[in-house]
Parts: structure tokens; sequence; C-alpha cells
């Protein structure tokens, strides 16, 4: 009855495989350098990495390129006798392009599994000390640097609230055939998060806007590649025209309470 976490040393993977192991349930963490090897490219990997699991968790890194690979995986775990699977996106997938990468993922899940969860999240509170954010902002000397005003804002989740809500999907009844869109509590502007984090050990203690150019420069130079830099240029202007500042109740509709709010993630992780 094990579940195999993909993407287990990814921010949200490492977080599901902790917990489902905190509930005493079996569980293996996959990736390249994980503990089960498991490399979207390397298809020899593939057949020891499903063998006796019957759920999955799958996560792949935005802007890869890996959904063909991804999606032949997905049918050989079928093949092996998986019938579960959750599926993480990015807030706003249902509205882009029928061909990208994202949506075209949740399709193949939702043809190939008995019973399936889509999970997309908005931006993560741990963007701030893990994540994307604070891998740019520790190349600036602590000033985040991007193509948005300081006071646009979005309604950052907290990795908890994901991680909680896949490992329900994956354990409990009642999650199959839902998409959940997942936010905070409110929308926060960068303005705001930046008080929060003054003064504490983030990564982050500064900010500014910069234009796109600008933008691609600094991204470029940390060595992400034009097709990760365009894709966050698309999520950067879902925030600029406020649709990451929507809340939703999926939190709530998924664990039957309301999301934490990012105050709450910057007491409790930053000093
Ligand atoms: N961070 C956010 O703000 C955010 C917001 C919305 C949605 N999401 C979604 O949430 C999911 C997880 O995001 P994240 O931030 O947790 O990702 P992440 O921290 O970047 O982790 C990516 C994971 O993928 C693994 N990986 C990379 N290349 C691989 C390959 N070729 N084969 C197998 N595994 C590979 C990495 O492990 P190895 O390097 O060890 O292989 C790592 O464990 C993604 O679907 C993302 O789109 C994230």
């Amino acid at each position: 009855m094990s579940t195999l976490v993909t993407g287990a040393t990814g921010q949200v993977g490492r977080r599901v495989l902790t917990e489902l192991r905190r509930r005493g349930l079996s569980a293996a963490g996959a990736s390249r350098d994980g503990e089960v090897r498991l490399d979207w490219t390397d298809t020899t990997s593939w057949e020891p990495a499903v063998e006796g699991v019957e759920r999955l968790f799958v996560t792949v890194p935005m802007a890869s390129g890996l959904t063909d690979r991804v999606g032949a995986f997905l049918e050989r775990a079928v093949a092996a006798g998986v019938r579960t699977a959750v599926l993480t996106t990015a807030m706003g997938t249902e509205n882009g392009p029928p061909d990208s990468e994202q949506r075209v993922l949740e399709r193949r899940v939702r043809e190939l599994f008995d019973h399936w969860t889509v999970v997309r999240p908005n931006w993560l509170d741990q963007d701030f000390t893990e994540g994307v954010f604070a891998r740019l902002a520790r190349s600036r000397k602590g000033r985040l640097e991007l193509p948005l005003a300081k006071d646009a804002a979005a309604s950052f989740v907290d990795a908890r609230d994901v991680t909680h809500t896949v490992v329900a999907a994956l354990t409990e009844e009642g999650h199959h055939g839902r998409e959940y869109t997942l936010t905070g509590p409110a929308a926060v502007t960068f303005r705001e998060v930046v008080r929060m984090t003054k003064g504490t050990e983030s990564p982050v203690w500064r900010y500014k806007k910069v234009d796109e150019a600008g933008f691609y420069f600094r991204a470029t130079d940390i060595g992400w590649s034009d097709r990760y830099v365009d894709t966050l240029n698309e999520r950067f202007r879902a925030i600029a025209n406020g649709r990451a500042a929507v809340v939703t109740d999926d939190v709530r509709r998924a664990l039957g309470r309301d999301p934490a709010p990012m105050a709450k993630f910057a007491r409790e992780s930053l000093h």
C-alpha cells in the first residue's frame, strides 16, 4: 500500500513525504537525487520506481519540457497497478492554452487514473525562504528584483497547506475528481512581505521593481533557462493583472479549516 512521492527533494514533495511518514504510512521519495532514483528522462529508472506502488504524488518542475516523458511514465505506472494519482500544477493552469505543459499533464492524469485529484497552488510563502524569490534575492544581496510594482499582490499559500491537501487526497475518501486551487486567506503585497522579512534572516529583505529586460538579465545570470523565465513572466503577469490575488475557499473545501495567513508563516519561519 505504498505511495511514491515524485519531486521528493523539492519544496512540496519533501513535505508530502515527511507528512506521510509522520502519519506512519509507507512512502518512498523519488527524484534524480532521491532515495528512489527516478529521472523522467531515463526510462530505465521508471519500472523499478513504481514496483509495488499503489498511489502516486506527481510533481513536475515548471517549464521543464518533460510533459511527454512524464505522460509515458504515468502510462507505465498504471500498467504496473497504480490506481491513484494526485498532481500539482499551478493556480490558473485551467485557463492557460490547451497545449500548455501543465494542462496536458492534468488531462493525462484525469484520463489514466481511477482516482485522481488536481491541486493548483498559488505562489508559496516558502518561495521567500527557499524557492524562486529566495534564490533571486540571494544573488542580489537580499534585494528581490521583479518586474512588478511593490503594491502588486498575491494570495500566497503556505506549502504546509498544500502538503496537507495532497496528503488528504492521497489517503482519504472524497477527493476523487476534485480540482483544488489553493490560496492563502488574503492577498499580500510585496511591500507587506518585505515588511515582514526585514531584520530577519530571510534571504529577502528589500524589494525593487525592474523591467522585463532587467529581470531577464538577472534570471539568466543565475542560470535559469529562457523557457523558465518566460513561464515566470507569464505568472508575474497574473500577479500584475490581479488574477493571483484571488482568494479561494479550496483549503477549507479540502481540509475543513481555513488556510494559514502569511503572517503566521513569517512568525514561525523567520527569525
Ligand atoms: N513554488 C511555487 O510557488 C509553486 C507555485 C504553484 C505551483 N507550484 C507547483 O508545485 C510543484 C512543485 O514545485 P516545487 O517548487 O516544490 O518544485 P521544486 O522545489 O523546484 O522541485 C522540483 C523537483 O523535481 C525534481 N526533478 C527535477 N528534474 C527532474 C527529472 N528530470 N526527473 C525527476 N525529478 C526531477 C527535483 O529533484 P532532483 O533535482 O533531485 O531530481 C525536485 O525534487 C510544481 O508542479 C510547480 O509547478 C509551485
